[in-house]
């Protein structure tokens, strides 16, 4: 079933539409134009209890004051780009330093506080809704008109697919991804540590202190950054080791274990083993930054009010590897003009 309601609309009185996509089992999930943000994911646990089972608001007015990505699709380059200057065919980019003089997710105006066209669709995956962004040349500083089109399915597996596909007409960087905040008790309850996680990944891109890749990888056997088999997230999050220290706890790109570039695999896992649910994550990118919700500080009402504190959700960001433009050792993301970005990523609800 698909529905389709007025959510609000911005301080500019542009009109945010909210899409709700049920699936056979009962599984929901609602998204809206402002940001093409997942607004919130319900399904029944194990006692047969609705849960939502993302961060969210209420109001438009507090996703455009939200400095959190509560939900959004972000880019054009999402997580940061170092020193926030890139070169491509010889020309020196230099973008919004809106972190620390570094880049991030596409800096101040970036495409989670744009409103997106939708329309919704009835598929042979299931049923879902695309948005559609239209940014300009040199939009945010980078080069090229980027048409983009980001699709969420949801099928009768409870597969939430995000297919995200650009075209640009210069040469240009494309990494985009969502930022859902997720906690599998409920978005309502409370701290996110006492989920179990798996990371399908042997090696971390290491980070410096103000969290840009270094280019060294790190091996995690033997860290607390290893969840080859799964593990609390709160058990090692603390611990007093000089990744966790920069990163104030989890916000760390993965390098996924991928036998050839572009393969889909099971990425990560997060289990809540009080509500039975437990979601998978699949991606064909080659890594996700796993972010502990450190920064969150409740400074916003979320859904029904509920403040959302440090580590009441975690995200698992599919991914090119931060700064990938400056580290050419790394994957590129380089978008060639007329070529197709096009990856997927699902999170699977089991
Ligand atoms: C994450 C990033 C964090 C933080 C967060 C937004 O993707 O890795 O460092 O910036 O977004 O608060």
């Amino acid at each position: 079933m698909i529905t389709e309601s007025i959510f609000g609309k911005t301080k500019d009185g542009v009109e945010v539409k909210e899409y709700t996509i049920t699936n056979a089992n009962g599984m929901s999930f609602s998204a809206i134009t402002f940001g093409a943000v997942i607004r919130k994911v319900m399904l029944e646990d194990k006692k047969g209890v609705l849960r939502d089972v993302v961060l969210g608001y209420d109001s438009v007015e507090n996703y455009e004051k939200d400095d959190t990505y509560l939900g959004a699709v972000v880019g054009r380059y999402a997580n940061r780009i170092g020193n926030a200057t890139f070169e491509l065919n010889g020309e020196v980019y230099k973008l919004e330093g809106n972190d620390n003089g570094n880049h991030l997710h596409g800096g101040y105006n970036g495409y989670d506080k744009r409103v997106w066209d939708a329309e919704t669709f009835e598929g042979e995956l299931g049923n879902g809704v695309t948005f559609k962004l239209f940014s300009p040349d040199l939009d945010q500083k980078y080069p090229g008109n980027l048409e983009i089109s980001v699709t969420y399915t949801l099928t009768d597996d409870n597969d939430l697919m995000i297919d995200y596909r650009a075209v640009s007409d210069k040469d240009t960087i494309c990494n985009l991804t969502n930022h859902s905040y997720f906690n599998l008790g409920g978005h309502d309850s409370g701290s996110a540590l006492n989920q179990y996680a798996m990371i399908n990944a042997d090696f971390v891109t290491e980070a410096d202190a103000k969290s840009i890749t270094t280019g060294k990888m790190i091996y995690v056997s033997g860290t607390p950054m290893d969840f080859t088999s799964e593990m609390l997230i709160g058990d090692h999050i603390d611990d007093d080791y000089y990744q966790l220290n920069y990163g104030l706890g989890y916000d760390h790109n993965w390098a996924l274990n991928k036998k050839e570039e572009g393969e889909m695999i099971l990425a990560a896992t997060l289990e809540n083993r009080k509500t039975g649910i437990k979601m998978e994550v699949y991606t064909d990118l080659p890594g996700v930054q796993f972010y502990s919700g450190n920064f969150l500080k409740g400074e916003l009402p979320g859904k029904d009010g509920v403040r959302y504190l440090k580590r009441y959700g975690v995200c698992f960001e599919t991914q090119y590897y931060p700064d990938s433009i400056n580290k050419p050792e790394f994957p590129s993301p380089i978008l060639k003009a007329g070529e197709e970005y096009k990856t997927t990523t699902i999170y699977k609800f089991v």
